[in-house]
C-alpha cells in the first residue's frame, strides 16, 4: 500500500513536470524575430520587366536568368514554361510569351 501510494505521487510529480515544459516550450514558440533580407536586384527595366520582377524572382535572381547564354525567343520560351511546368512557377500561361520576349531582348541571339 505504502509502496503503491509512493509510485503515484511521482507520476503526478512527473505529470505536473511535463506540463510545466510543455508552457515554458509555448513560451518560446510566442516570441517574434525579425529578418531583413537583402534586397535582391530587379530586372533590368524594359516592356515585360514587370512580369518578370513578379514571377521570376521568387525562386531564385534575376543574375540567375541574366548570366545564362542568351537564347532565341522560342528558346526562352520553352525555359518559361519550363519554370512553370517542372518547377512550379505560379506563372499564369498567357504571360509566358510576353516574358520570353522580354528575356530575348535583355539576353537574347537571332
Ligand atoms: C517556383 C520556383 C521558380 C520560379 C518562380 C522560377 N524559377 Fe527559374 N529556376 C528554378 C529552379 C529550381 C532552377 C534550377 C536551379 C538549379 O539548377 O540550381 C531554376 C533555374 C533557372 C534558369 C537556369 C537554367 C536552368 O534551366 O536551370 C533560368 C534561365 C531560369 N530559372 C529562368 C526563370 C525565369 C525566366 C523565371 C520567371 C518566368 C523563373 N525562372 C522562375 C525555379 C524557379
Amino acid at each position: 500500500m505504502r509502496a503503491w501510494t509512493v509510485w503515484a505521487a511521482m507520476a503526478v510529480a512527473g505529470i505536473v513536470a511535463s506540463s510545466a515544459v510543455a508552457q515554458s516550450a509555448g513560451g518560446v514558440a510566442k516570441d517574434t524575430v525579425e529578418v531583413t533580407l537583402p534586397a535582391g536586384n530587379p530586372f533590368p527595366p524594359g516592356p515585360g520587366s514587370d512580369l518578370a520582377n513578379a514571377h521570376c524572382l521568387i525562386c531564385h535572381s534575376a543574375g540567375m536568368v541574366t548570366r545564362q547564354p542568351p537564347l532565341t525567343f522560342d528558346e526562352w520560351k520553352a525555359e518559361v514554361t519550363k519554370m512553370r511546368a517542372v518547377y512550379g512557377a505560379p506563372l499564369p500561361p498567357e504571360n509566358i510569351e510576353e516574358i520570353a520576349r522580354y528575356l530575348a531582348t535583355i539576353n537574347g541571339r537571332p
